[in-house]
């Protein structure tokens, strides 16, 4: 089984994807960090993101030891992600790999999650279950700002409200894979909704493709 998660920057696609897979034993992936290494590659050698033929080189030989480093997570490395992710070239070199993890999930785990911003539209468009994932631009920087403080990062709310909208805008603008709801998507709008009820709502629906027809 294949769950395809998109959505927006912060609305909670990570939270909710690693507790479906927990909860049912399927491996996940979060494909948001794979663009992430790629930017942070060229953030440690000193290039520009917006320099192509270098994060096309970088994604082609991506050092996956960069998914673990924790500057991985910071703001910047997200903003210097959606740069990388609007390039074709780029896109493509990451595509084989997030399509395999799908179909033959490692640890001969029995299924899958994905999530991202086109998991749904273009690496998994047969997933059997598909969500997208959104809240208010406000509510999904308030969270932002409330994780990167208990993390004991200084943020301010103006700032991460722009970058929020910044990088929603880059990612649904862009020409290629633009982060949009497949028709065939559940919409789990969490903008007044907590985790664990959009989790149990989302289960519930995973809960019932599972069932034998
Ligand atoms: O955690 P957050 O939602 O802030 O971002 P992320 O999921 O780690 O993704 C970082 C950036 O990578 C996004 O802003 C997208 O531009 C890009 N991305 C993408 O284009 N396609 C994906 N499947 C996943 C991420």
């Amino acid at each position: 089984m294949i769950i395809a998660i998109d959505g927006p920057a912060a609305a909670g696609k990570g939270t909710l994807a690693r507790r479906l897979a927990e909860k049912f034993n399927f491996a996940y992936l979060d494909t948001g960090a794979l663009y992430r290494a790629v930017a942070l590659t060229l953030i440690k050698g000193g290039v520009d993101p917006s320099n192509e033929p270098a994060a096309e080189k970088a994604s082609k030989a991506l050092d996956h030891a960069l998914l673990s480093d924790p500057e991985l997570r910071l703001e910047d490395t997200g903003k210097a992600a959606s740069v990388v992710a609007s390039m074709l070239g780029v896109r493509s070199n990451l595509m084989d790999f997030q399509k395999n993890f799908g179909v033959n999930p490692p640890s001969n785990k029995s299924g899958a999650v994905l999530d991202g911003r086109d998991i749904g539209t273009v690496i998994c468009p047969a997933a059997d279950v598909k969500f997208f994932v959104t809240a208010s631009a406000e509510e999904r920087a308030k969270r932002r700002v409330a994780e990167m403080r208990s993390r004991g990062v200084n943020a301010n709310f103006e700032e991460i409200l722009a970058d929020v909208k910044a990088r929603d805008e880059r990612d649904m603008g862009r020409k290629d894979a633009p982060l949009e709801k497949a028709a065939d998507a559940h919409l789990l709008d969490t903008t007044d909704l907590a985790i664990d009820a959009v989790f149990l709502r989302a289960a519930a629906i995973v809960e019932n493709c599972l069932k034998p027809q």
